[in-house]
């Protein structure tokens, strides 16, 4: 947003009120985004309230709404959990504790609504504004307020920020505190595999996510884990037998550990659910493996905000004001999301819709229709999972050869990017070569052929696994006279993009 546009907003809120609040699950950034909204409500001049513990403080009024100052949210961007509390609220899902929380906000003027929360609440949210013209009339009826004040605030504009570490909620491409999520796990799984390794162990790790796979389909292809399950794609019928055999052979291949990712919310092709004792059980009976399991639980959703959480919920908390600002009695509630790089605005109710169409989905064991709901990012993980998580057999050999090198300063996710090129290389069947010691490696002839094993266990080291240098003056020389590259070797791939 320029700063002739902000210009434009300041002020523009005057005489407004606008109230926040934190529901359902909480999420690493949620304050974040408190502080977002907060701070920019102040900035267009409007009166901005905190509503304490979410629906619950909304039902209960009194001194769960408190208006918040510039200062009160000073020092809260680091900070994990919600300092205005988070609450699964039933009264909230009856009419009797909507009716309630109209009245509270009629109370205090407040005609602007963000909630900041999973799907669950955001439901809620476009339930509430679907009544709000009638539950002012019952409330004039009931002789709580007088219809002047009714026309008054005969209007709610609400828009919500998704809060959860699920990335669970369809139109967005990230939710609030999944990243972070993501970095808890990745901590634990490398700190798992380095005892695994020790004892030659396999691990079952359980991640969060009820009805939503992400969390486990990130890590286990960020981890390179050697089977996964997630909730839209269960194995097919006999995977037992295929993921025994898969194992048995890595361990066979050399490896001391199997990693094995399973969300929460895992199920079979009959809708069972296939719980981590299962599966340890099972490699234990037929492998003789040992075996352990660990579920990570609410370490997941706990500590600080990422980077990337902290500025995605600053961008959307903004967005949500200035959303909140540009409405009409005619515009529909709405959701921040992120597209791209980009927060955009999406109606609420068709979000909550493909959100809830991705359950039935799966309910109705349509899994294909499941992950295609699930969006675009979701189906490239998961396709690019399979597909460097095993090898298969290449259908016919190409004619073409690759030399894959890294140049200059090493960067973290280098060797996970050589990772992938060979393998994919590999299964398109071109013979893959790599080089070592950047361009002054390819000038000496340090050009070997690999193969897919080769790279096992490459994703989660740092630096790079081939050398890298920065280029030389006498390596030009030698590249421009001696030719020291194999015929074979026609042409070469730099991985200099990360
Ligand atoms: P999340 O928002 O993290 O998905 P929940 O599903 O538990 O978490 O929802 C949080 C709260 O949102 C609930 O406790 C309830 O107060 C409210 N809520 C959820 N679904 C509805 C609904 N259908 N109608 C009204 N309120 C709802
Ligand atoms: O929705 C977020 C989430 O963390 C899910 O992944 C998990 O299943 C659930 O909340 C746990 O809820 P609670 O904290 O109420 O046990």
């Amino acid at each position: 947003m320029s700063a002739v546009d902000l210009e434009k907003l300041r002020m523009s809120g005057a005489g407004k009120a606008i109230a926040v609040l934190t529901s359902g699950g909480d999420a690493q950034g949620m304050n974040a985004a408190v502080r977002a909204v907060t701070r920019m409500g102040i900035y267009v001049g409007a009166k901005v309230f905190h509503i304490n513990e979410g629906y619950e403080g909304l039902v209960e009024g009194g001194d769960c709404i408190q208006q918040a100052s510039w200062l009160s949210v000073s020092n809260i961007i680091q900070l994990g959990g919600t300092i205005i509390g988070s609450a699964r609220c039933k009264a909230f899902t009856t009419h009797e504790g909507r009716l309630s929380a109209a009245f509270n906000l009629v109370q205090h003027g407040i005609t602007n609504l963000c909630v900041i929360g999973g799907d669950g609440s955001l439901t809620g949210a476009n339930i509430f504004r679907k009544e709000w013209g009638g539950l002012l009339e019952e409330l004039v009826k009931e002789e709580k307020i007088t219809e002047d004040v009714a026309a008054k605030y005969s209007h709610l504009n609400i828009v919500g920020l998704v809060g959860s570490i699920d990335n669970d909620f369809c139109g967005t491409d990230m939710t609030i505190g999944t990243d972070s999520a993501l970095h808890r796990i990745m901590e634990v799984i490398d700190a798992i595999t380095t005892t695994a390794q020790s004892h030659q162990r396999t691990f079952v790790l359980e991640v969060m996510g009820r009805h939503c796979g992400y969390l486990a389909l990130v890590s286990a292809l960020a981890s390179g884990a050697d089977w996964l399950f997630i909730p839209e794609c269960p194995p097919e019928d006999g995977w037992e037998d295929i993921m025994c055999t898969r194992l048995g052979e890595s361990r066979s291949r050399g490896s001391r550990l199997n990693i094995i990712i399973i969300a929460e919310g895992a199920i079979d092709q009959n809708g069972e659910p296939i719980t981590s004792n299962y599966v340890k059980e099972l490699v234990v009976k037929r492998l003789g493996f040992d075996t352990r399991v660990t579920v990570l639980g609410h370490v997941q959703r706990g500590g600080t905000p990422s980077a990337f959480d902290r500025v995605l919920s600053s961008k959307m908390g903004m967005e949500a004001v200035i959303a909140l600002m540009e409405a009409t009695p005619r515009t529909p509630a709405c959701v921040v999301s992120l597209s791209g790089n980009q927060s955009v605005r999406l109606p609420l109710m068709e979000c909550v819709q493909v959100t809830k169409d991705v359950q039935k989905a799966m309910e109705e064991k349509k899994f294909e229709e499941a992950i295609q709901l699930r969006g675009r990012s979701f189906e490239n993980n998961w396709n690019i999972y399979k597909l460097l998580a095993h090898q298969k057999p290449s259908e016919e050999k190409s004619n073409f050869s690759i030399a894959i090198l890294n140049v200059g300063a090493p960067a973290a996710g280098m060797n996970a990017a050589v990772r992938s090129a060979v393998r994919i290389g590999i299964s398109e069947g071109h013979k893959i070569y790599t080089v070592h010691d950047g361009f002054e490696g390819l000038a000496k002839g340090q050009i070997n052929e690999v193969g897919w094993h080769d790279v096992a266990g490459w994703l989660g080291r740092g630096g790079s696994m081939l050398g890298t240098k920065r280029l030389m003056k006498e390596c030009y020389s030698l590249l421009r006279h001696g030719n020291n590259m194999k015929n074979s070797v026609s042409s070469c791939v730099l991985s200099l993009l990360l």
